[in-house]
């Protein structure tokens, strides 16, 4: 196609991660301690959101160079308020061949089961429900606000009667705490129609205290599931995709295997991220976005702002999962960090 976007790399612009809340109701070790994430914690304030209107304008542009996809994240995307109303705005886009969006969510799955069908009604065609394990108490210890597992069991099979298809599963696995669901996990999600993805613990943030060693690498993972359900290697489904996918031998679906500490795939990157308060980060480990909201709240033309977006894009070079695999493995980049909760998976 003509005048396609490219960074400093080489890569395209294909796939919007949009933030719409850095609060979220779980408190999960790796993503939002409590110590850290208590109730002086300084949230941003509602005027520093980008409304509705503002996001869907920043996402029209962002899709004239090229983006195909959306997922919208948090913290937890469905605490915001009328999120319906943003996917109604959203699934009414097309790409720039005229095609819909693939449109999807992230979500810890405790409100879903409420949600499900008004999401649904709205556009949204699937969602991403984080889950790290099937024990209650495991559950209850990782999301550490004592949420039980069974109310996400239930919003997962809502989402599947509305029609939220296919959804995908996501399990972080933390060597020591949740490893011993990875088979549990893998019978229970088996033949369901499901993907379930085991994702490494990564250095994200600065304040989860991330250890290499409570890191179980993807390859292991893979061993563990095959020995007892036996797996064959399948394609990718598209470039640049974070999971590595595995089919079961005897044809009831496929799991994948996110490796971002032991094989980066920053080379293929094609993800930008968009902050609730409309920062633009051109990686999931960047310490610095860069600031759109007061292009969209000045008076700034569609021209101008997406050719800020553009230029913005043409000089990313950011590779950090890939630069990182080549310092000592306890070696995490230091200094400031965004966080998890701030700028979604
Ligand atoms: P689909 O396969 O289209 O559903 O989406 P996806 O794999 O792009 O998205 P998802 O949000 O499900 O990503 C899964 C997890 O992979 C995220 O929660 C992150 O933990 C991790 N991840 C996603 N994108 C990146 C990335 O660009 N870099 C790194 N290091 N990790 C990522
Ligand atoms: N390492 C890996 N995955 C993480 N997530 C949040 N923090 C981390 C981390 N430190 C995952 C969540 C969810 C998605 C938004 O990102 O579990 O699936
Ligand atoms: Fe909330 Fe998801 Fe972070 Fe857990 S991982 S605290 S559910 S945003
Ligand atoms: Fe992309 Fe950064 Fe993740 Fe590499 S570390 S895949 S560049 S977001």
């Amino acid at each position: 196609a003509t005048g396609l976007l490219g960074d400093a790399l080489g890569r395209p612009l294909r796939d919007l991660r949009i933030s719409v809340t850095d609060r979220c109701n779980f408190r999960c070790s790796y993503c939002m301690p409590k110590e850290v994430f208590d109730k002086d914690y300084p949230y941003l304030p509602h005027s520093a959101l980008l409304t509705f209107e503002e996001i869907t304008r920043v996402a029209r542009l962002f899709i004239g160079h090229g983006v195909q996809k959306i997922r919208l994240t948090g913290g937890e995307p469905l605490l915001r308020k009328n999120i319906e109303v943003l996917i109604e705005q959203l699934a009414a886009l097309r790409t720039t061949e005229g095609k819909p969006l693939d449109l999807t969510l992230t979500t810890n799955g405790s409100l879903l089961e409420r949600k499900a069908r008004s999401l649904k009604a709205a556009g949204l065609h699937r969602v991403t429900v984080s889950l790290d394990g099937l024990d209650d108490a495991v559950f209850r210890r990782m999301n550490d606000v004592d949420f039980p597992v069974a109310d996400v069991l239930r919003g997962i099979d809502a989402a599947r009667e509305a029609g939220l298809g296919p959804i995908k599963v996501n399990m972080v696995v933390k060597r020591g705490t949740n490893d011993h669901e990875i088979l549990p996990m893998a019978r229970h999600f088996k033949g369901s129609g499901i993907v379930l993805r085991f994702i490494e613990y990564m250095d994200v943030g600065a304040t989860n205290g991330w250890r290499m060693d409570e890191v179980m690498p993807s390859a292991d993972v893979v061993d563990l599931i095959r020995q007892e359900l036996p797996l064959v290697p399948l394609d990718p489904a598209a470039p640049g995709e974070t999971a590595e996918r595995w089919g079961y031998a005897d044809g009831s679906g496929e799991i994948g295997v996110i490796s971002s500490v032991t094989q980066a795939f920053c080379r293929d990157c094609n993800r930008a991220r968009l902050s609730t308060e409309g920062k633009l980060y051109l990686c999931l480990f960047a310490d610095k976005g860069h600031d759109l909201r007061p292009l969209v709240r000045g008076d700034v033309s569609d021209e101008a702002l997406s050719g800020a977006i553009a230029s913005i894009w043409q000089g990313r070079s950011d590779r950090y999962s890939e630069l990182r695999a080549s310092l000592p493995p306890d070696a995490s980049k230091g200094g400031r960090r965004i966080e998890m909760s701030y700028i979604g998976g």
